[in-house]
């Protein structure tokens, strides 16, 4: 069996043509099920629905054979930048190219981003992406005090919580209803796939196969 970790939402929906061009189709309505584990016309892969900042782990320690997931949550999973095979013991071999946005820095409107890091001033940053802030404003020489949110990001700097945040931004709109403007392009975001590095040695064929009906999919996008 085959066992392959999806999140709800934008991920899913996105993948579902991507699965079913691979001749992947999964026969319950995630919307309409309660149930967790959903099967797919194939007997031998089922699709297990997990939380988006849980596929990682999903596939991590075996629960799940493969998984696909944002490269925002790989990244904040400890995946090192680009990185193939690396101390997770994931496997990433594919850019679906779905989901695509990008993890950026704002600001409100008015607040001089640009002079506070010339002048070295000690900023407040709101995120969900700890790993990601932290890493960006070290390369920049920038000091940061981050602070930890789960959502609604957009809030913090209208609130006084924090001098910005680093958020992902697609089409831009939450950050303009929110009086917020984007002053930093940390980088580009979009689905990978994932692969349990054990998994690919003792289910090499099965595993090889989805992937390679992926990259087929993908190359002709
Ligand atoms: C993301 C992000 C922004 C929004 C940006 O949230 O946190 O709030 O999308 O999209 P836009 O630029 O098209 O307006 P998401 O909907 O993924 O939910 P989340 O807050 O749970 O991450």
């Amino acid at each position: 069996m085959i066992t392959l970790a999806l999140s709800k939402g934008r991920i899913f929906d996105e993948t579902l043509p991507l699965l079913k061009a691979a001749g992947i189709e999964v026969l319950d309505d995630p919307d309409k099920t309660r149930k967790l584990i959903l099967a797919t016309n194939q007997p031998d892969v089922r699709v297990v629905l997990v939380r988006a900042t849980d596929v990682p782990t999903y596939v991590q320690y075996g629960g799940a054979d493969l998984g696909i997931t944002g490269l925002d949550t790989l990244l904040e999973h400890g995946m090192e930048w680009g990185g193939a095979a690396s101390s997770t013991g994931l496997y990433q071999p594919l850019d679906l190219q779905i989901a695509k946005c990008r993890i950026s820095v704002a600001v409100r409107e008015g607040f001089d981003y640009a002079a506070a890091v010339r002048q070295g001033s000690r900023l407040t940053v709101a995120t969900k992406y700890v790993a990601i802030a932290r890493e960006f404003f070290a390369a920049k020489g920038v000091h940061v005090d981050l602070i930890k949110l789960y959502g609604s990001m957009e809030l913090a700097p209208l609130t006084g919580l924090a001098d910005a945040i680093v958020d992902l931004v697609s089409t831009g709109n939450t950050l303009k209803a929110n009086h917020l403007v984007e002053v930093e392009h940390i980088m580009d975001i979009s689905s990978r796939l994932v692969v349990n590095q054990a998994a690919l040695k003792l289910k090499r064929e099965p595993i090889r196969r989805i992937i390679d009906a992926f990259a087929g999919v993908v190359g002709q996008k």
